[in-house]
């Protein structure tokens, strides 16, 4: 694999081996210095069209702590607004010497374009791009998953899956990114998935998607999810109403503290409650609900350095599969 921009293009294989590599990510994460040489002598360009808070300097963590050098860039304040194209713009970067870029972009298909072109030599990793894909918040997700998931058995997270697993995913489909990578990763590791929204924020042709759909939250709450991931209201996509008010959204589709409560009536003790981020407080998720102890909203955060530090570590030092953090170290 030479690019990472869409789940799509993973395998089972590859999936759980970024998964299992960022295992071992993680666990340097936890020493006292966590820092590898695999990177040494290596540059990672951050691209980024769009704002991000959680994943550029995720990104940046990740190249850092696997000792490559980092190049940030910014559009805003770059000759970009002088009218710069994405093609000068990367190959300007590229020129500085850069074998990896991570692009997030306002623009669908921005990274496969960058990464199709040859315009420039790079891996390229997709942070984001319009309302298409977004790779590696699914990757961190599923890691995620999978962790508790393995904890609730007690067996190892390394060769858990998520087959069977019931995943509800609510809220913005439409605009969401976050969602339809998600999709295509949980189908590839054998898990449930229900999205749940308002018709007017689920795409056309989702029915055809490999899926189950509901309009109604408290019906798949029901239903018994082991976990639900909620998306926030995309209002800088949003150029027209997509529904009827504020107030309306929030009581039929968002996770307030009576449906917080709702899970222990429904006897789902250990069902975790996901947010990529940035959130809405009060509007898709209220205050208790994200800084309750089913949420795992910090615990992503933290898991996409691992994650990142994995797809980083398997595209530029040309391994297959993962190594120990011992051997990689060594
Ligand atoms: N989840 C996510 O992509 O967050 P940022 O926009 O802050 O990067």
């Amino acid at each position: 694999m030479k690019h990472l921009l869409s789940t799509l293009d993973l395998s089972r294989s590859d999936a759980l081996a970024i998964l299992d590599t960022a295992e071992q990510m993680a666990a340097v994460g936890q020493r006292e210095v966590k820092k590898l040489p695999a990177l040494r002598g290596r540059t990672v360009v951050n691209l980024f069209f769009e704002d991000s808070t959680r994943t550029r300097t995720s990104f940046e963590a990740a190249a850092k702590r696997l000792s490559a050098d980092v190049i940030n860039f910014s559009a805003k304040g770059s000759s970009v607004s002088k009218g710069e194209s994405l093609k000068d713009t990367a190959q300007t970067l590229a020129a500085m010497g850069a074998d990896a870029v991570v692009i997030r972009h306002g623009a669908s298909g921005a990274p496969a374009r960058l990464a199709g072109s040859g315009w420039i030599d790079a891996a390229v990793l997709n942070a984001g791009d319009g309302t298409h894909e977004h790779p590696t918040q699914a990757l961190l997700d599923a890691f995620t998953m999978r962790r508790h998931r393995a904890a609730l058995a007690g067996v190892p997270s390394t060769g858990t899956d998520l087959a069977g697993l019931k995943v509800a995913i609510v809220g913005d489909i439409l605009h969401s990114r976050v969602a339809r990578s998600n999709l295509w990763l949980l189908k590839t590791l054998g898990a449930e998935v229900t999205l749940v929204a308002p018709p007017t924020l689920l795409p056309f042709g989702a029915d055809s998607w490999p899926c189950t759909i509901s309009y109604d939250l408290d019906e798949a709450l029901a239903a018994g999810p082991d976990v639900v991931m909620m998306l926030r209201i995309q209002a800088e996509r949003m150029h027209s109403a997509f529904f009827p008010s504020v107030q309306e959204y929030s009581r039929r589709w968002g996770f307030g503290d009576e449906r917080l409560a709702r899970l222990d009536a429904l006897g789902l003790p250990h069902t975790i409650l996901m947010h990529p981020g940035p959130m809405n407080r009060g509007l898709e998720i209220s205050s208790a609900a994200a800084d309750s102890p089913r949420s795992t909203v910090l615990e992503q955060v933290s898991n996409g350095v691992a994650v990142r530090m994995a797809s980083l570590y398997l595209l530029l030092s040309g391994e297959s599969g993962p190594r120990t953090a011992q051997e990689t170290a060594s």
